[in-house]
């Protein structure tokens, strides 16, 4: 919903419009008027409201009418209705609510009661608004996935039947069963990262503490993407601290940190370009990591929420953009009560620091 919300007042009469308008003064509400019911319906388009005050007593369509008329058609069915009626038989209210309305409110109109509706009235097409958003995200996020997860088991089939003809050469056969393999492995990790978040995000995850030495740590992490980054002929210059000290982490959670990080500073950095690893103890005990890279670095918009799930920054050809590595790294790291931050490194690039 926009910061000021839209409320249509339906009513025959101007005057009750200036009533209701001074009445709302000063709430921050954009407010419209139909005079008729008529009128409302076909320019619902226009208005786009958040809430609709209906009068019920009107020539031509009544508030009845006008109120199931609205109700019937699917993108209005969210927009809560307050009916506003001289009525008070019980049977009318009822009726009233029969029809699709969400509440009512009695003519004449109280300010304080007409604004406490309003607002409640506000907050249900508020929280209505939230979930359809929610909803619209989730089904983004399943075409995603299941995209993504279809790309590597069409490389497997594939893979398969090619290793079925007969007389392939042996280097044909091994060419094909690591293809199968690195597929495999993709699909592998991209389920076990949706896993890992989702647990992470139950609260039900329980970290495995134990002592590690982050030298040797960053070392086997950094052995894990050597393959890739020559791949694209990016060289890892790392600045660790001496062997010999100890950090208290969960080791495998951490360490599909910082593999996100190292990937995502390959995908999105430049051939024959540079990644530095910065890792250091903290003197008050903990360590601070850094994964700088000088590749195409992040614009300020996306920096605000690089570090929610499925946020990504301009599509690339070629490259997988699912947008979980670092809403994992976010809650991994806060998970260990730590903190992850970004920023900008110097003219060209991205920082990503990890303090725990
Ligand atoms: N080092 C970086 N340099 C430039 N852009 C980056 C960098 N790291 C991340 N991004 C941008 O942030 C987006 C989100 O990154 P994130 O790691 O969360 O997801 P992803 O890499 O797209 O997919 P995956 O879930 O496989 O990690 C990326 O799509 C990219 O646009
Ligand atoms: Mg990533």
């Amino acid at each position: 919903m926009d910061t000021q919300p839209t409320i249509l007042v339906i009513d025959d009469e101007p005057d009750n419009f200036d009533v209701v308008e001074t009445l709302l003064d000063g709430e921050n509400y954009q407010l419209h008027y139909a005079p008729s019911g008529q009128q409302a319906l076909s320019r619902l388009d226009n208005f786009q409201p958040d809430l609709i005050l209906l009068d019920v007593m009107m020539p031509d369509l009544d508030g009845m009418e006008v109120c199931q008329r609205i109700k019937s058609q699917p993108q209005w069915q969210g927009v809560p209705i307050i009916m506003v009626t001289a009525l008070t038989a019980k049977e009318d209210l009822a009726k009233c609510l029969a029809t699709g309305a969400d509440d009512f409110i009695s003519k004449p109109v109280n300010g304080v009661e007409l604004r406490a509706r309003v607002h409640s009235m506000l907050r249900i097409k508020h929280q209505y608004d939230s979930l359809q958003l929610l909803l619209k995200l989730r089904e983004d996020m399943v075409n995603m996935i299941v995209h993504d997860l279809r790309n590597p088991l069409a490389s497997i089939v594939l893979g398969a039947e090619i290793l079925k003809f007969p007389g392939l050469s042996q280097k044909q056969q091994q060419g094909k069963v690591e293809q199968i393999l690195l597929a495999g492995q993709q699909l592998q990790s991209l389920i076990d990262s949706l896993l890992l978040m989702a647990k992470l995000e139950s609260g039900k995850m329980v970290l495995n503490y134990s002592p590690v030495d982050l030298h040797s740590l960053c070392k086997s992490a950094l052995a894990d993407v050597e393959a890739i980054a020559a791949q694209k002929k990016i060289t890892f210059i790392s600045e660790l601290p001496e062997p010999g000290g100890t950090i208290e982490i969960d080791v495998l959670m951490f360490r599909r940190v910082l593999d996100n990080l190292f990937t995502n500073a390959i995908k999105f950095s430049p051939s024959n370009s540079q990644v530095i690893l910065r890792a250091e103890y903290l003197p008050a005990g903990g360590a601070k990591l850094q994964v700088i890279d000088s590749g195409k670095g992040v614009s300020e918009e996306l920096r605000k929420i690089i570090f929610e799930k499925y946020e990504v920054g301009t599509r690339m050809p070629e490259v997988s953009q699912i947008g979980l590595g670092l809403a994992f790294c976010k809650m991994a790291v806060e998970a260990h009560c730590g903190t992850i931050t970004i920023e900008n490194n110097q003219s060209k690039g991205s920082i990503f620091t990890v303090t725990i």
